[in-house]
């Protein structure tokens, strides 16, 4: 089909400038086109490189417009071909897709609620799925002792000197496969180095708010935690300075990048000064890195441990969030001789990641392939972060946007029900987040909630989050919505 949209695009280019808006402007295009049918049921769209060839746009524009479609239920994907006109029957149960296709996996544990805001997990639709199991299937013909073999305790060496060489092209981090630790995943990673270097009554500094399970495992090894707050514009560097001096921590755990709850990142200029303090007061950084790779604008500020010179930096990567949560592979960085203390201890617990793991995943990330799917998965998210903003909106709840992670942190305001009383009101109509105080080591910030994104699609987000808002405007005697008007259907 010729495609002929120049014209119409190029003349409405000329009120809209930005080119964030541009990809809502093609998106409406095809919306028309698809409404008076210019395709059929099951035809296949223009590929991503000859419309934007066509049109003279960038291919990440097209690209994002086609994931709108998506997400909206108007079109679908077939991998490795391209993008499909969705028919108007199979449209109608788009909003349950990502539930329904869950229930049926019976390789899926995690029960999923309906409107699940709680999880920071990306939703598993936008996973390479297909490229793992081609990997999966490859890795026995590549590897035929794969499952007769263990992993060094180590690591797989292959796959240390991969990511080696991505630390180092990406992130100024030049190490040897030696430096690095392959962990079942980031949060054994926080496990081994909490056991490794706190004794009970140590101190550690820890983020207020920050990740719920590091806060389990610090408090598990007997550490007296100090929360450091975290701003939209990082840390008060002279106040953590004091903190350093009176109490000598022996770590302080960081998620500086898209960090989990809120989505901030630290800035450039105090992550040099963060290594700098490390040092002098000699206490060690756990560098928490689990969502680098997922921003919207600019690329994020290379980690703290790259601005590190001797050693007191320790940096956990993991791919869980986009690539495979499944295989739980993520690596720790650190120089000899922590390395050897951090070995007895992976020893100890399981005497190395499963070898099988390893290589699918190494033969993932030897392929490139990661590089056009985190475009792909950056786009996805964007749309669905904005979505939810914009449903937000209708609420007097306040938050930061952040420019990559998975997450909206948001206050609520002081008149309305705490997060806690927000959460039994809602999860009543099968909505679901994170309350406050669950990221809090002190446990309070009772007027925060954590709504993740990244788990349930577009429309999903805006039923979820009309009728989140709603829940918070009920009286919880009457049952009546106080404000604005009834919410339809819900
Ligand atoms: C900051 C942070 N670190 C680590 C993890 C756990 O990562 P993994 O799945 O690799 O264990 C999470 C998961 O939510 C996280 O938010």
């Amino acid at each position: 089909m010729n495609f002929n949209v120049n014209s119409q695009l190029h003349s409405s280019q000329r009120s809209i400038q930005p080119r964030q808006q541009l990809f809502r402007q093609v998106y409406d295009l095809l919306l028309e086109k698809l409404a008076k049918k210019e395709w059929r049921e099951h035809e296949k769209l223009p590929s991503v490189r000859i419309l934007a060839e066509e049109l003279g746009i960038h291919r990440l524009t097209v690209l994002k417009a086609y994931q709108l479609l998506k997400e909206t239920g108007r079109i679908y994907v077939k991998e490795k071909s391209g993008y499909y006109v969705l028919p108007e029957k199979q449209r109608e149960g788009h909003i349950r897709t990502n539930v329904d296709a869950q229930r049926s996996d019976p390789s899926t544990e995690r029960p999923v609620q309906p409107h699940s805001f709680s999880q920071a997990l990306v939703d598993p639709a936008l996973l390479p799925n297909r490229y793992f199991s081609e990997y999966a299937k490859k890795v026995f013909d590549l590897y035929p002792k794969v499952l007769s073999t263990y992993s060094s305790v180590q690591g797989d060496e292959e796959l240390r000197s991969v990511l080696c060489r991505l630390f180092a092209q990406t992130h100024q981090l030049h190490l040897t496969a030696d430096d690095l630790l392959i962990t079942t995943g980031a949060q054994q990673a926080i496990d081994i180095i909490a056991r490794a270097f706190v004794q009970r009554g140590d101190v550690v500094l820890i983020e207020r708010p920050t990740y719920h399970a590091a806060i389990t495992i610090f408090e598990g090894c007997g550490a007296r935690l100090i929360p450091v707050d975290i701003h939209p514009d990082g840390y008060d560097l002279p106040h953590l300075e004091t903190l350093m001096r009176q109490h000598e921590p022996r770590m302080f755990y960081i998620n500086p990048t898209f960090h989990n709850p809120t989505g901030y990142t630290v800035p450039v200029q105090q992550r040099k000064l963060l290594a700098e303090l490390a040092e002098q007061y000699q206490c060690l950084i756990a560098e928490d890195d689990s969502f680098r790779d997922i921003y919207f604008g600019e690329a994020p500020p290379p980690p703290v441990a790259s601005y590190d010179t001797d050693g007191w930096v320790i940096y956990i990567r993991s791919f869980s969030k986009y690539a495979a949560p499944g295989l739980r592979v993520a690596a720790v960085c650190v120089q000899p001789p922590r390395m050897n203390l951090l070995l007895q201890y992976k020893y100890q617990m399981d005497n190395g990641a499963p070898l099988l793991n390893q290589k699918v995943f190494l033969l993932y990330l030897a392929s490139e392939r990661l590089t056009g799917h985190l475009e792909k998965l950056r786009i996805a998210l964007e749309i669905r972060k904005k979505a939810m903003e914009e449903e937000l909106r209708a609420a007097d709840w306040t938050w930061e946007s952040p420019q990559g992670g998975l997450s909206l942190w948001v206050r609520l305001p002081a008149e309305g029900p705490s997060a806690e009383e927000l959460l039994r009101r809602s999860a009543e109509h099968g909505i679901v987040f994170s309350p406050g105080n669950v990221h809090d080591p002190m446990r309070e910030l009772r007027d925060y909630i954590r709504l993740s994104y990244s788990f349930v699609n577009e429309a999903e987000i805006q039923v979820g989050i009309r009728r989140l808002v709603e829940s918070a405007n009920l009286s919880p005697t009457t049952g009546i919505v106080r404000s604005s008007e009834r919410i339809p259907g819900s």
